[in-house]
């Protein structure tokens, strides 16, 4: 076998990583972790840690690790089909059947499912359709996208451009002009203090009316929002905040896109998002909990009144000119059919939002009241702890000291893995939905002692 020296030195020559510092990780100045195995909620790696994932992940792994059921159902698959395409009408009884499911659960009014690989793509797909949504309606001008600064939905050149943080943008000539951003649903970082919720959510709104007025109503074809901020920040809307900016896209007829690649299938301990916050999107686009990350599968659902628009669009242009090899993979398939099952079978959406509460009391009593703590905020089974220099003056501390991912650093050595959130100094939680109570009281002792030991 190979050594541990030899794997990390092949690691740092070969290896060019996402999301990752290149040239710290090249000259061995950042953190390597080879990953081996996974049980539940933990991880083992290759020095023989196993680690409490508080984040499944990159909020993906919801049905927990080493869930024999799935795995089992990937090599059935692999053994009987590992590959055909989906194109001009082919399929596999594993990608009907899931599509089968996932229209099952999705909100009455979506008709449709496309199958693509990961968030990125699903949400590329859904601007390509937008677009030749309103190509076929007769309205070529009508194209510009709507996003939230902090939304995160991906990180290639249109989702890049969606996704509203600066690191993202920064060097890659982005975003691209279609894209217009409007202000992040961040109560804690409201512009004025004295607002109450319901006042935030009315200057939103405003922000909001004023952008469609700037651009014109007429040139703008859609607006993307996570029902929950994720990547973001962790930050649930406020009160209001979904009902009102429904009514102003239904008024300019502007198309709604809701990313639930982190909360379709439980994460907020319903269903979808759009379930949890009464949402009536054109679009949902779906990941990560589709599989929990077992196989590479996404998808974009589309609602009826969108499915009748590119159906005829077809009958009148032609074939769909849109498609990935790997379009409804069978092996990602029957993940997702495994995954789905074991979801039901077990409760663990009720689980997520059980548990999730518990971690969301648990945490707020025992760091709530530190001094560098802005807020302890969540909904189902997310959790983020906001850290400040002053809590009365809302002053943030300088990015430069990372503390945030001083304190993520500190919990990483006392075995539990949460993540400092890109943007701010925010602790972010997304534990597997099959957390148990236990679990969520080491990551809350964990949160502190880490808190106190590099804070004070
Ligand atoms: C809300 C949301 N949309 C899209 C994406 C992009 O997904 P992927 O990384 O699979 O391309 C993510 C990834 O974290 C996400 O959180």
């Amino acid at each position: 076998m190979l050594t541990n020296d030899q794997l990390a030195q092949w690691d740092r020559d070969n290896f060019m990583h996402p999301s990752t510092h290149l040239g710290q990780f090249a000259r061995g100045e950042a953190a390597q972790r080879i990953v081996t195995g996974g049980e539940g909620c933990h991880i083992t790696d290759r020095d023989g840690n196993r680690l409490l994932d508080a984040f499944a992940g990159l909020y993906c792994v919801n049905a927990g690790y080493g869930r024999t059921e799935i795995s089992e159902a990937i090599a059935k698959q692999a053994h009987e089909l590992a590959y055909y395409h989906a194109y001009a009408g082919h399929g596999s009884e594993a990608s009907i059947t899931l599509a089968k499911m996932v229209m099952d659960r999705a909100p009455d009014h979506m008709a449709r499912v496309y199958f693509g690989l990961g968030g990125s793509d699903a949400n590329e797909t859904n601007i390509k359709l937008v677009w030749y949504y309103n190509n076929i309606l007769g309205r070529p001008q009508k194209k510009k996208i709507i996003s939230r600064w902090r939304g995160y939905h991906g990180s290639g050149l249109m989702t890049g451009s969606l996704t509203g943080l600066e690191l993202f943008h920064k060097k890659f000539d982005l975003p691209l002009s279609q894209v217009v951003h409007t202000d992040a649903p961040y109560y804690f970082r409201r512009p004025r203090a004295d607002m109450s919720e319901a006042d935030f959510t009315t200057h939103l709104v405003g922000e909001l009316e004023a952008l469609i007025a700037r651009e014109g109503a007429d040139t703008i074809a859609a607006f993307i929002g996570e029902p929950v901020l994720g990547t973001g920040g962790i930050v649930p809307p406020p009160a209001g905040y979904w009902e009102a900016v429904q009514k102003v896209l239904e008024r300019h007829d502007i198309l709604f896109i809701a990313d639930e690649v982190v909360t379709g299938f439980g994460r907020l301990g319903s269903m979808f998002g759009s379930h949890h916050y009464a949402l009536k999107p054109d679009l949902i686009t779906i990941a990560k909990g589709l599989t929990s990350a077992y196989a590479p599968l996404s998808g974009s659902i589309v609602s009826q009144r969108m499915w009748d628009v590119l159906a005829r669009g077809t009958d009148e242009n032609g074939v769909l000119g849109h498609g990935w090899t790997y379009s409804a993979h069978p092996i990602g398939a029957a993940a997702g059919i495994a995954n789905l099952e074991l979801i039901d079978k077990l409760d663990l959406i009720g689980n997520a939002g059980r548990t999730g509460a518990y971690l969301n009391t648990a945490m707020a009593a025992a760091v709530g009241n530190h001094r560098n703590v802005g807020e302890v905020r969540g909904e189902g089974m997310l959790c983020a702890v906001e850290l400040v220099e002053d809590r009365e003056k809302r002053a943030f501390f300088d990015p430069a000291k990372g503390i945030g991912a001083r304190v993520v650093g500190a919990m990483l050595k006392r075995g539990v893995i949460a993540r400092a959130m890109p943007q701010g100094d925010i602790l972010g939680f997304a534990p597997p939905f099959c957390l148990t109570e236990a679990e969520a009281d080491t990551i809350v002792e964990v949160t502190a002692e880490s808190l106190r030991e590099v804070l004070g």
